[in-house]
């Protein structure tokens, strides 16, 4: 099965070929600017730009990964994308626009699952929270390995201030914190989801978890506390693997 995955973020939307038995891109990754304002219909014609480029005879199953939860598919709310997005349902105005089958998730889910089937959490039982530091802070929990989608940890209040406004990558080069500064409001942030989640493990994505060893080490927490391996390819891989296991062919 031919099989992409889509990555909309607020600066990029990216897409490879995923080879699904490696957990790998087959070639390269193509990447389109995202239109500003980010509505609905300017990213779905950068949608067909890029399966133009990838799969110009259309035969390839598409998932995609999105910053905003989407139960059932819909976008309740989103933080870092145009608000017009609020209230449409991905899968059915994707499906339709782009006329094949095309299967939606959370970014920060994607990533986990991407991360739980070819990564660090391979076969790790418990609970499982991967947290992706990005312009957000996005949240995958896994129980046993099991998705429990949608989870919006990055919104909880710390010190009253949602906690990814305070602690995300980005506030910590917007507002050009330290690392030893940057930790102290991480480590608040993951006291407070020990306390309410106690994970056996918590796995930290987004293209600073590079850097993991100028601010993991600093961490106090009883959970084990690790970078994830699959760094900037895991919402791509995880919305191809998806798509290979939920579209209906
Ligand atoms: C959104 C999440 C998303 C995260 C990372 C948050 O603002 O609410 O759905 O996973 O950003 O993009």
């Amino acid at each position: 099965m031919k099989t992409i995955g889509i990555d909309v973020g607020g600066s990029g939307i990216k897409a490879a070929l995923v080879d699904l038995g490696k957990g790998e891109f087959i070639g390269d990754r193509v990447r389109i600017p995202t239109p500003q304002p980010s509505t609905p219909e300017a990213v779905v014609a950068v949608f067909s730009e890029l399966l133009e480029e990838l799969d110009p005879d259309g035969e390839a199953v598409v998932g995609v990964c999105f910053p905003a939860p989407l139960p059932g598919g819909t976008v309740p709310f989103i933080a870092n994308l145009d608000q017009s997005w609020v209230g449409v349902n991905l899968a059915e105005e994707f499906t339709r626009a782009l006329g094949r089958p095309v299967t939606v998730l959370n970014d920060a889910d994607a990533a986990g699952v991407a991360e739980m089937h070819y990564g660090v959490g391979k076969d790790r039982p418990g609970t499982v929270l991967l947290t992706t530091l990005g312009t957000g802070i996005g949240t995958a929990l896994f129980i046993d390995g099991k998705l429990v989608p949608n989870t919006e940890l990055g919104h909880i209040q710390i010190r009253g201030v949602d906690a990814e406004t305070r602690t995300s990558a980005a506030t910590r080069k917007r507002e050009d914190l330290g690392w030893k500064k940057w930790a102290k409001r991480l480590q608040q942030y993951y006291s407070q989801i020990e306390i309410l989640l106690s994970p056996d493990l918590i796995l930290v994505g987004g293209g600073v978890s590079r850097n993991s060893d100028k601010f993991l080490p600093l961490l106090n927490l009883r959970a084990e506390i690790l970078p994830a391996e699959l760094r900037n390819t895991a919402g791509i891989v995880g919305a191809a693997w998806w798509a290979s296991q939920h579209v209906a062919q």
